[in-house]
């Protein structure tokens, strides 16, 4: 018999007792990957102004890259020419992909959603209209050999109206999910998640949480959230599609990034994130903290000679000060690199700092010394 390994190991380690926070190791194709975990994003197989080098050095285990992106350019021919995008980019740990759709519905607004699947205008001007299947993504996330791939989805934004287009949605993922299944060439060296939609609806969630944990699969995800509705309406459909979730595979809340949403999150039994927040804010000068951000554009930091954090251990806290990187913030790539190392360093942190109070079994104290940091004026 050969001896196949799972692509995918999900061991609890330790679970707290008073929330449905856990922290596990999991295990994928590329190494390990300690959980609960923040993924930056590095859409087209780059993560900003950072090398992979410099990732792999600070202990980043994953990150995600965009099939939309990658299979426009440099398109999948050439990404398997390449063996893959880990060699063709430098990263031998692991990688996540999103299916596509999403980014399309997102950023395009020509994007038009029917069974068959997402029709858009083409970034290669020269395609004009295409149409991204649920067959043609995973052929792309195929060519991309991610450790974990995600189905296409039928998104719908969270504060639309209309619940028998939303009930639609739910369905379609299904079947989608069914044509993703038949299409995968590499099971045993990717994993594809689910995705559970419906918007706020309880009972869309229940039916999408049921199908969907039918289909054996090693993870699940939670999708069409963190849209603009409230965090009320966002916290409680977490909480439920945890509930509904399998206890013992890892649970992904995509698109979700801010400091207290992981931290909420986490308590709420989730395992994974990833969003395009903590690197895109870097660029725009903007530099993360237990306490909240700092603008480093704000002349106030022209003579502030602290460091951005004086317990980050990234090298642009060890290196310069807030003086420095305020004077250099508004025209230099080399800002936008310091910020963007110092942003993925303090998700890391946080997450550790999840992770660690879980395993002492010390994660209330935790949350509540966190709530006390970012709102001082509340508790
Ligand atoms: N990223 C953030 N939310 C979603 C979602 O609902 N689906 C997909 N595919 N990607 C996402
Ligand atoms: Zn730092």
């Amino acid at each position: 018999m050969p001896n196949i390994i799972k692509p995918l190991v999900f061991n609890v380690i330790a679970e707290c007792k008073t929330s449905k926070a856990r922290a596990s190791k999991m295990i994928l194709p590329h190494g390990p990957v300690d959980t609960p975990v923040f993924m930056p994003v590095g859409t087209q197989g780059t993560l900003k102004g950072m090398l992979p080098e410099k990732l792999n050095e600070m202990g980043l285990q994953i990150m995600l890259a965009n099939t939309y992106h990658l299979g426009t350019k440099p398109g999948p021919e050439i990404l398997k020419k390449a063996g893959g995008l880990h060699k063709f980019m430098n990263w031998d740990r692991n990688l996540l992909t999103d299916s596509g759709g999403f980014q399309m519905v997102s950023l395009l607004k020509l994007a038009e959603i029917n069974e068959q699947g997402v029709k858009f205008q083409s970034l290669n001007k020269e395609k004009g209209e295409v149409m991204l299947t649920p067959e043609h993504s995973i052929e792309i996330q195929n060519a991309i050999g991610a450790d974990i791939i995600m189905q296409l989805d039928d998104v719908i934004k969270t504060t639309s109206p209309d619940k028998s287009r939303i009930e639609e949605s739910v369905y379609r993922t299904t079947r989608w999910l069914d044509r993703c299944i038949e299409a995968h060439s590499n099971p045993d060296t990717q994993n594809i998640f689910p995705i559970v939609q419906g918007t706020l609806y309880e009972d869309l969630r229940i039916i999408s949480a049921h199908d969907l944990t039918k289909r054996n699969l090693n993870g699940f995800a939670i999708g069409g959230l963190s849209g603009g509705e409230s965090k009320d309406d966002f916290w409680k459909i977490v909480h439920l599609c945890t509930d509904l979730l399998p206890k013992n595979k890892p649970r992904y809340l995509m698109g979700v990034g801010f400091a207290t949403d992981l931290v909420v999150c986490s308590a709420l039994g989730v395992d994974m994130f990833d969003c395009v927040f903590p690197t895109r804010t870097a660029r725009f000068g903007c530099a993360l903290t237990m306490t909240g951000q700092l603008n480093l554009k704000k002349t106030k930091y022209a003579k502030d000679f602290k460091p951005i954090d004086k317990d980050c251990w990234c090298s642009t806290c060890k290196n310069y000060t807030r003086a420095y990187l305020s004077g250099i913030v508004t025209d230099l790539p080399i800002a936008s690199t310091l910020l963007t190392e110092h942003n993925v360093a303090f998700q890391m942190r946080l997450m550790q700092k999840i992770r660690d109070s879980i395993c002492e079994g010390k994660f209330p104290e935790f949350v509540q010394a966190f709530m006390l940091g970012v709102h001082p004026d509340k508790c």
